[in-house]
């Protein structure tokens, strides 16, 4: 790989996470580039801070397409055209497709520590379990709802007062400064995984 590493952020929300790595990247602390921004819907907060940065953004709205396997197909496109390194999918809230998966490595946060409380209701299902901790993690992106080869996981705790709101603040902004830790290592150390696990550095 010569220069920075092509970044490629796919994002279906408010987009914070990506925040944070569009401020690593203007900080000079991220030795990765963000090369562009892709959206499942043609209005969210992660599009406009991608506009904002001055990157590159598309979308691919599954809505668009007959069927999903052709929404796999046209996303897949969408991502060649910027041939990136890494995609990070940051508030992404489709499966991906095995077209798409084929075209890069792809890593994604979940708010819970996997694989306690997978799907889009990690935040909600593990606050009604009584779990005391709970937290994030970056994991590779494999076929299945967040069961790829797990690359980090930070903790958080969980108070009596916690609401699905003030927990999941308090994840994110954990998520934040994970991911960016991530994918600075994976910039400078590269990647392996070995069976279940991955590898950095
Ligand atoms: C983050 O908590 C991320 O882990 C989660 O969505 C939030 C995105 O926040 N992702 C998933 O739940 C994926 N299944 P953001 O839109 O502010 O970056």
């Amino acid at each position: 790989m010569s220069g920075p590493l092509r970044l490629l952020v796919l994002v279906s929300g408010s987009g914070s996470l990506l925040q944070a790595l569009l401020d690593a990247q203007a900080a000079g602390v991220l030795p990765a580039q963000v090369v562009a921004v892709g959206a499942d819907r043609e209005s969210c907060t992660g599009l406009e801070r991608a506009e904002r940065a001055g990157v590159p953004t598309f979308v691919e709205a599954v809505s668009a397409h007959p069927d999903r396997a052709a929404w796999d197909v046209a996303l897949a496109k969408q991502v060649r055209e910027y041939a990136p390194d890494l995609v990070v999918t940051a508030g992404f809230m489709k499966i991906l497709g095995p077209t798409t998966l084929g075209c890069a490595t792809f890593i994604n946060t979940h708010p819970a520590l996997l694989p306690s409380f997978p799907g889009a209701h990690g935040v909600r299902d593990a606050l009604a379990h009584g779990v005391r901790v709970t937290g994030s993690t970056a994991h590779l992106v494999d076929a299945g709802v967040d069961t790829g080869p797990i690359i980090e996981q930070r903790v958080v705790e969980i108070t009596d007062d916690d609401t699905e709101e003030t927990l999941h603040e308090r994840i994110k902004a954990v998520e934040r400064i994970m991911l960016v830790d991530v994918v600075t290592r994976m910039a400078t150390g590269g990647w392996r995984v070995e069976g279940r696990r991955c590898l950095v550095g």
